[in-house]
């Protein structure tokens, strides 16, 4: 509990002083946009149109009012507002809360300790503690492996729906993991994988994947995962030349699937940053970059960044390999986590994933509900 033991008034913002000795400001605006009664009580939606008052509304009078809630009558609209103290507090921007990252970037010595990734699926069906536990294990590590799920086609629609609906792509959910004739994706082959993310050409790529693998009796086809993360904090700490062109330069991808009537195309660095400076999200795919257009001056810098990312992103310093088992989910954070696999034999035996596709709000929303 937050008392107030001490209210200022400057010329845009009310300075309060805090019994644990700690002030903050708040500016008059501000205060007057978050006035409790601004919101519709059923829709939560903002009502009040902060047009409707002037840059120069303030308070007439404030107080702390015998509820112990800070009372303020404004010099406009005869509108007099009262908020919960615990609100401000828990709302202020002004006193810096040091912000931490939620991600544990990880590198290959995760190798022995893959059980630390892995979770049954019938803890997930049957309970919200396996649920949670999932969910932080994407949203921490941006890997999990469920194991021992049905092994059907279409079956992990289920698990699936424990969190949220999935990303409907033109690949179509689930999207068939198993080579084909004349294959529209490198992915439709038994070739090898060099370590990617799916569809980097979205303006929004999925942010979450899951694999789930039906049957995996082929020689190879063995699967790899890198925290490109990881990789790119590496190069932040050790090779910042390289980090800034990552951070800065916008790169080309572009969608080459020769089944589809539309040219997907678009720009994005390589790594994005979020307003604090932790790691947003990460656009690598040899496969789909496209014939890059930056300015002649940046583009031996750009590529020998490229180059270096990408040698990183297979460096066997960062990356985990493991063989995916009938049953298994490999589920992981698209714009953190790349994923490639060996090349197989398809004449030695059958190689089948289903894979589908989650928005990062989904998973995201959902744990935070959970938690709360
Ligand atoms: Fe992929």
């Amino acid at each position: 509990m937050f008392n107030i033991l001490k209210i200022e008034k400057d010329k845009s913002a009310l300075k309060i002083k805090w019994s644990d000795g700690k002030e903050s400001n708040f500016n008059f605006l501000w205060l007057r946009d978050n006035c409790p009664s601004a919101h519709d009580k059923d829709s939560r939606h903002r009502m009040f149109n902060i047009l409707k008052v002037s840059e120069n509304i303030n308070p007439k009078k404030y107080n702390i009012n015998s509820d112990g809630k800070l009372e303020i009558k404004w010099s406009e609209g005869d509108h007099t507002s009262f908020y919960d103290t615990n609100w401000l507090r828990e709302n202020c921007y002004t006193l810096k809360n040091n912000y931490t990252s939620p991600y544990e970037l990880w590198d290959n010595s995760l190798q022995n300790n893959l059980k630390s990734i892995q979770i049954e699926h019938d803890e997930i069906i049957k309970s919200k503690e396996g649920l949670i536990k999932w969910l932080e294990l994407l949203h921490h590590k941006g890997i999990a492996i469920v194991k021992n799920a049905p092994i059907e086609k279409e079956s992990a629609f289920p698990v699936l729906n424990r969190i949220s609906h999935t990303r409907e792509t033109f690949f179509k959910t689930p999207f068939e993991v198993i080579n084909i004739p004349k294959p529209n994706n490198s992915a439709y082959t038994a070739h090898a994988l060099r370590n990617h993310m799916d569809l980097p050409w979205f303006e929004n790529p999925p942010g979450y994947q899951f694999l789930h693998c039906l049957v995996n009796d082929a020689k190879g086809g063995d699967s790899s995962a890198v925290d490109a993360f990881a990789v790119a904090d590496y190069l932040r700490k050790n090779e910042k030349e390289i980090f800034k062109t990552l951070i800065s330069v916008p790169l080309k991808f572009r969608d080459k699937d020769y089944t589809q009537e539309l040219h997907r195309s678009f720009y994005a660095p390589a790594v994005s940053l979020t307003k604090d400076g932790d790691y947003n999200d990460i656009r690598f795919s040899v496969a789909t970059m496209d014939a890059l257009d930056c300015d002649q001056d940046i583009m031996d810098s750009v590529y020998k960044a490229h180059h270096r990312f990408g040698n990183l992103l297979h460096d066997d310093k960062f990356q985990i390999k493991f063989r995916l088992e009938s049953g298994d989910i490999f589920s992981f954070n698209n714009r953190r986590l790349l994923h490639g696999r060996t090349e197989f034999d398809p004449n030695s035996g059958n190689r089948h994933l289903q894979g589908y596709y989650m928005d990062r709000d989904e998973i995201i929303g959902r744990l935070r509900f959970l938690k709360k």
